[in-house]
């Protein structure tokens, strides 16, 4: 599974097929396409990201890995 940093926002997460999210126990419903997992702290969607970190001025540099099973 690849993970993208962009640059001054979030995690891009391609998911794999049959993927699941949990946060705080629960099982989130996922949206379509790559996730976007927040990564200043600030989402009201959490841990999905909303764009509040352009109002944050959130600022981190952009990079990527890979983590396999
Ligand atoms: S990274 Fe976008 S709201 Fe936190």
């Amino acid at each position: 599974m690849r993970i993208r940093f962009r640059e001054n926002g979030p995690y891009v997460v391609e998911p794999p097929p049959g993927a699941k999210v949990r946060f705080n126990g629960e099982e989130l419903p996922l949206p379509k396409g790559n996730l976007a997992l927040c990564r200043c702290g600030a989402s009201q969607k959490k841990p999905f990201c909303d764009g509040s970190h352009k109002a944050l001025g959130f600022q981190a540099e952009a990079g990527e890995m890979r983590a396999e099973r």
